[in-house]
């Protein structure tokens, strides 16, 4: 049977005279002296239901109605009476007459109203999920989710692209996350670990002649997590062969000018390329918010012969670096506020906040305001504060370090100072970062890949091996207002170069162990061959607007990586514990009986 003839939300000023069936949840019932009204949600949105006494039996049972019941109701679609329109809403200029009511279910007293739900912690939110699924907000979002996710395979189809599932029950694949492992019952004291991305499945697709594969990919990372970060996320993952930067740029390009188009009407504007070494010279960050106007600019030319050591001793280092980052009309900012800010760049390391206040330019000297001109030569000063183009009332911060430190610290404050001073543009603004950086040096001394050791590096495997920290890598990554949206490279298809990155990493034997199919693999005719992963999350997090991807999943984790709703992960029984070959240690045991899943504060 067909239980509805419309939905709530679609009813319009057309509908006027029809009898209607309608379905969904009472948002809300309010008794307007003798004539009910119930507003009746469902996926496409409310309608206003009234009763009135004429009809005995029904009015007496929407007069018991309560909020979230469940109902099927059957009435006629009427024209609001003159004054009661309501513009705000999108059925406003109707309202459904009731003559039946049917209670498909009650519903006990929601944990929190559905529209006053900001007002709930988002533990209560993620432990009723299914509750907080019922907003139109999130309707909207999961809606969205599918909308696009429907454009990008189009899109990959319409391009020749293959959908494959790779396995998820398989070995390690190195993003530089932890693995999820799985104890396998038939090889006792083996596990599977569940991929952090497909990457080794979709280079092996390749050598597998399959020449254009993408798939919309779940990827598990045991990391810490954040807003942005989830530990079961989602990929649209892409690869091709015989291609080059070039050709996965651009496809990935119109792939999203196409999808910001066809689901939000928006056109996107270039997407700029920037070196790795351009966007941290200029922005302190790899994935730079181009919205935000505010730029670094290397300063260690002029302060390499002051007296002052803080900054002439970064700025004589070839490791070190001395920026300035100008903050226009920065001037009226407080003490307290500067106080502020130098704790802030303390946590990404910066032992100090040095700043000039620019008064008035014409006075000289006399115009500024620092703790640090008593130690630089007036015409020093000058110079920096033409270099970064200072004006009366802007303020110009400081920062000497090591290079990674100035990076981060001022990077952070870029982005922290345009929030504050409201300087961040509307819309979008994605560009490209490339030209990274093969390795970078792990604190313990190590080098590590920046990207994953799969990624070619732009030289050849002797010059690489002659000097790995200098190498740069033929990878890129696609930013969008300040997140890495996607990050992808040119493979290695060659065993020597491939065993080259194996053992700068020092590997040795263990390269044969942990990736002995894939050295095989490159042995047997492997393409020239290259490609990206997307995070789907992230883009449709940026594409709503919303402020975390937990918005845009539908069942997301909390900070601890835990599920409110279904308390996993959670204790299993003995038997099946026996079944893996494992056994708990006495310490874990213990405290087990502790309720699981329990812990997650779900903030970031
Ligand atoms: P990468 O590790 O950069 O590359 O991942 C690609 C994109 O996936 C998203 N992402 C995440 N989203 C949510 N939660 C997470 N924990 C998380 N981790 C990553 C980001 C990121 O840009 N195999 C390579 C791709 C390639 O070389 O083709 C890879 O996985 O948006
Ligand atoms: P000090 O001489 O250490 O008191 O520092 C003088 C000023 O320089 C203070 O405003 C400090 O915050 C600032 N400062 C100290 N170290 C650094 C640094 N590494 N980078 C930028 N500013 C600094």
């Amino acid at each position: 049977m067909v239980m509805r003839s419309h939905y709530c939300g679609q009813l319009r000023a057309e509908h006027v005279g029809e009898e209607v069936q309608l379905c969904g949840w009472v948002q809300r019932r309010r008794d307007h002296g003798g004539v009910i009204f119930l507003d009746l949600r469902d996926r496409e949105g409310i309608a206003q239901v009234v009763f009135d006494p004429d009809t005995e039996a029904s009015f007496a049972l929407a007069d018991r109605v309560r909020s979230e019941y469940v109902l099927r109701i059957t009435g006629r679609v009427r024209a609001r009476p003159e004054g009661t329109v309501n513009p705000d809403m999108l059925t406003g200029e109707i309202e459904v007459l009731g003559h039946e009511i049917e209670v498909l279910n009650p519903s006990e007293t929601p944990p929190f109203q559905l529209d006053a739900w900001s007002d709930a912690g988002e533990d209560v939110r993620l432990k009723f999920r299914y509750l907080d699924l019922r907003r139109p907000e999130m309707q909207a979002r999961l809606a969205l989710r599918a909308r696009a996710v429907s454009a990008i395979r189009r899109y990959y189809e319409d391009n020749g692209f293959i959908d494959v599932e790779t396995p998820v029950l398989t070995r390690a694949t190195p993003e530089g996350a932890r693995d999820y492992l799985v104890p396998s019952r038939t090889h006792p004291g083996s596990f599977f670990a569940l991929p952090q991305s497909p990457q080794l499945f979709k280079q092996l697709l390749m050598i597998g002649g399959l020449d254009r594969y993408y798939q919309i990919a779940r990827c598990f990372r045991d990391e810490d997590l954040r807003a942005d970060r989830q530990p079961e996320f989602t990929q649209l993952d892409v690869e091709l062969s015989f291609t080059d930067e070039e050709e996965v740029m651009t496809l990935t390009e119109n792939m999203l000018r196409k999808l910001f188009a066809e689901v939000l009407d928006v056109q996107l504007p270039e997407f700029p390329r920037l070196t790795w070494h351009d966007a941290m010279s200029r922005f302190g960050s790899d994935k730079p918010d181009l919205r935000n106007p505010l730029e670094l600019v290397d300063v260690a030319d002029l302060m390499a012969a002051v007296e002052f050591k803080v900054f002439a001793g970064p700025a004589k280092d070839p490791g070190g670096r001395v920026a300035a980052l100008r903050a226009p009309g920065g001037a009226v900012l407080s003490r307290k506020v500067i106080d502020d800010y130098t704790g802030f760049v303390a946590q990404y390391g910066a032992r100090g906040l040095a700043y000039i206040k620019v008064n008035d330019r014409s006075a000289g000297i006399e115009g500024l305001q620092s703790p640090i001109i008593k130690f630089l030569p007036a015409e020093v000063v000058e110079a920096v504060l033409d270099r970064v183009g200072a004006e009366d009332g802007d303020l110009v911060f400081f920062g000497a370090d090591t290079f990674d430190v100035v990076c981060e610290s001022l990077g952070a404050l870029r982005n922290r100072l345009a929030r504050d001073l409201d300087l961040i543009g509307a819309g979008f603004a994605p560009c490209w970062v490339t030209r990274f950086p093969m390795f970078e040096r792990s604190r313990e001394g190590h080098l590590t890949p920046l990207h994953h050791p799969f990624t070619a590096p732009a030289c050849t495997p002797e010059d690489l091996l002659a000097d790995p920290a200098k190498a740069l890598s033929r990878a890129y990554d696609v930013v969008l207002n300040g997140y890495e949206l996607g990050g992808g490279s040119i493979r290695i298809h060659r065993e020597d170069m491939q065993r080259a990155v194996f053992e700068i990493l020092k590997l040795g034997q263990e390269a044969d162990v942990r990736f002995g199919f894939l050295l095989d693999a490159l042995r047997y005719g492997c393409p020239p061959h290259g490609g990206i992963a997307l995070g789907i999350d992230r883009l449709v997090m940026l594409m709503a607007g919303a402020a975390a991807i937990r918005d845009v999943i539908a069942f997301p984790k909390t900070q601890t990586a835990s599920c409110l709703m279904t308390s996993a992960p959670s204790a299993v029984d003995a038997h099946q514990l026996r079944d893996l070959h494992i056994r708990l240690r006495e310490a874990v045991v213990r405290e087990a009986p502790a309720k699981d899943g329990q812990d997650g504060s779900g903030k970031t």
